[in-house]
């Protein structure tokens, strides 16, 4: 089982390349299954994640070939299988994508519910109510959700929850909607940066989509999509995980191709703190002020400040001048990272959705346990600035969604590297 172990105290200087954005990526790949044609997509991270959507994709009929790094061939050979099987939806939630598509394409679909996992409930209830808006028939069969359309028709539909929108049941209406008769507005939808991509990739492949971006987006169905060639955004979570990583070290780091416009809430609070980032053209240059002061967050849909830099700004903020608070209003349970931040030297209380930080002097270096994606990126982030050595186990999590990250904080100045035990830990 790999390991990272980390010795804290460098500051971080140089650049850093962002990757391609894993929450367009996956979306965008489940897409191919609507096109009728070969699909090129560039800036395509090498990531478990992104393999394991490939694979899910390969078991239905979607043939896929690398073409050098970043780029990925992806070409629909059979349309025989409309299973996503739970063995891989219960890895990653993000394979409830093929839903949509497999519905209105294959006009049956078959995927696994999804489950809880560390960071909350996982529902699929928008998911599966905007579909049948569409004129699915949908039912539970062993876990699985099974539905059914000989064709989808254009309607008007709500798809706002109890936490607001929904970033992947917005992408799986969206693409069901390309291939409906008629038109559909989708009220409520998501206006996340990855949707926007998602729908500049169906327009690329003719779909008919406009008001993406906002929480009301039309599409005019289309009898076929064919194939195109696209190029994948970059990861503003990952922009995020960096700029934090150069304020958490006091260091100095240039982010190459950081589109600051996907992250001006967490810019907003970085600001506040006394993070100071400069936009030079399409990079970014970061350095932050020896004490910061405290502030408060509370995470929402986008343009809100993003539930997946929760984890990373609390780690910066537990080294604050004072105390600051957290509340997390997307999934109320996101605090794997709290005990494992405390076991560091912090001084965090959970209530209910809220922690409250008490900013210390220092971290103190100690064994910690990774246990879901964004939470093990704020434990390397703490172990950077921990004094002595930080092991952060289960580096299986984090690989999920950043590429090679230890080679590339080691790049920047960083005491970091992966080992591996025998043992699982
Ligand atoms: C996407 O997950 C991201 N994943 C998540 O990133 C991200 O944390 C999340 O959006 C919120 O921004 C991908 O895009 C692959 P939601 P998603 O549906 O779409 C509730 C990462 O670290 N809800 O927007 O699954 C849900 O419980 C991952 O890269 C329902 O109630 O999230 C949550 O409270 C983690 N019913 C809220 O809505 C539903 O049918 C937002 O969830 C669906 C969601």
């Amino acid at each position: 089982m790999d390991y990272f172990r980390i010795v804290g105290g460098k500051r971080l200087r140089g650049t850093v390349e962002v990757s391609g954005a894993k929450n367009a990526a996956l979306p965008i790949m489940a897409a191919s299954i609507l096109c009728d044609g070969e699909v090129t997509l560039h800036n395509v991270p090498d990531l478990a994640d992104v393999r394991t959507m490939e694979t899910l994709l390969n078991q239905l009929g979607v043939s896929t070939s690398w073409d050098g790094p970043g780029t990925l061939h992806l070409k629909v050979e059979d349309e025989m299988n409309c299973h996503a099987d739970y063995e891989l939806v219960r890895r990653m939630r993000a394979s409830v994508c093929v839903m949509g598509p497999l519905l209105a394409k294959r006009h049956k679909a078959q995927v696994s519910m999804p489950g809880g996992c560390a960071i909350g409930d996982r529902p699929i209830d928008l998911h599966v109510n905007g579909l049948s808006a569409l004129g699915a028939d949908a039912d539970l069969v062993s876990g699985d959700v099974n539905l059914r359309a000989k064709h989808l028709v254009g309607t008007e539909l709500f798809l706002g929850g109890p936490f607001g929108s929904s970033v992947t049941a917005t992408a799986n209406v969206l693409m069901a909607a390309t291939l409906a008769d008629g038109r559909t507005v989708i009220e409520s939808a998501a206006c996340e940066p990855e949707v926007t991509d998602l729908a500049n990739f169906l327009n690329a492949c003719g779909a008919q989509i406009t008001g993406h971006g906002s929480p009301r987006i039309t599409i005019d169905g289309v009898k076929n999509l064919h194939g195109c060639v696209y190029s994948i955004i970059p990861d503003r979570i990952e922009t995020g995980t960096f700029i934090i990583a150069a304020a958490i070290t006091n260091g100095e780091v240039r982010v190459r191709s950081a589109r600051l416009e996907h992250l001006l809430a967490m810019v907003d609070r970085l600001r506040a703190v006394g993070v100071n980032i400069e936009r030079e053209g399409d990079d970014v240059v970061v350095s932050s002020a020896r004490r910061l002061e405290p502030t408060t967050i509370t995470t929402q849909p986008f343009p809100g400040f993003p539930t997946d830099l929760q984890a990373q700004m609390m780690a910066l903020l537990c080294l604050a001048d004072g105390n600051s608070i957290i509340t997390e209003k997307i999934y109320p349970d996101r605090f794997m990272h709290v005990a494992e931040l405390n076991r560091l030297g912090a001084h965090l209380r959970k209530e209910g959705p809220t922690v409250i930080i008490e900013g210390v002097k220092r971290l103190v270096g100690a064994p910690v346990m990774a246990s879901d994606l964004r939470a093990s990126a704020a434990l390397v982030l703490a172990g950077l600035v921990a004094k002595g050595e930080t092991l952060v186990n289960r580096v299986y999590h984090i690989d999920r969604g950043y590429e090679k990250i230890e080679r590339r904080l080691r790049a920047l100045g960083a005491d970091i590297e992966r080992l591996n035990r025998a043992t699982e830990d």
